[in-house]
């Protein structure tokens, strides 16, 4: 068992102890498929009011389903088509705060009202993205975008 001591404090202690969680999670394994199984299931613990969080790899030029917490999800996403597509294609970290207003939104769950993607990019290789979901509008700002972006640098190169 695992057990974290992850703040209660503010968002930027939550995302510290988050990202060093993750890193004692992550560091001596090196299955893809585990460690984003396992930060999957830490970021779905910890970060409050979400109802999807987890992987799309890029594989074969496209986004394929991967670990996850969550509903049952679409499992084969175009580059360029959606809020996932779009970070992937553009490598940049999507954060929407209403996904209705969002262009070619793919809906997997109905609930979601707010979306933040960031791109996973190793060695100039896009390796995939990670997609958080919230029932809440406006749910994701600047400092979970930043954090979420530092989860991802210490995630993308164990999940090669
Ligand atoms: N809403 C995403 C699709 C993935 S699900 O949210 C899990 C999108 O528009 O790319």
């Amino acid at each position: 068992m695992y057990s974290f001591d992850i703040s209660a404090g503010t968002k930027a202690e939550l995302y510290r102890d988050l990202l060093s969680a993750l890193d004692a999670l992550t560091a001596d394994e090196r299955d893809a498929i585990a460690n984003m199984a396992n930060a999957a299931a830490l970021i779905w613990q910890y970060l409050p009011d979400l109802n999807w969080a987890g992987f799309y790899r890029a594989l074969d030029g496209e986004l394929v389903l991967g670990p996850f917490q969550g509903k049952a999800a679409c499992i084969r996403i175009a580059m360029g088509k959606g809020v996932c597509g779009t970070a992937a294609e553009t490598r940049r970290t999507q954060t929407v705060e209403d996904v209705h207003a969002f262009p070619g939104h793919i809906a997997c769950d109905a609930a979601s009202r707010s979306e933040l993607v960031v791109p996973i990019v190793h060695e100039g290789r896009l390796l995939g993205v990670l997609d958080l979901d919230s029932p809440e509008a406006a749910r994701f700002d600047a400092e979970d975008a930043a954090g979420c972006e530092a989860l991802v640098q210490v995630l993308a190169s164990r999940i090669v």
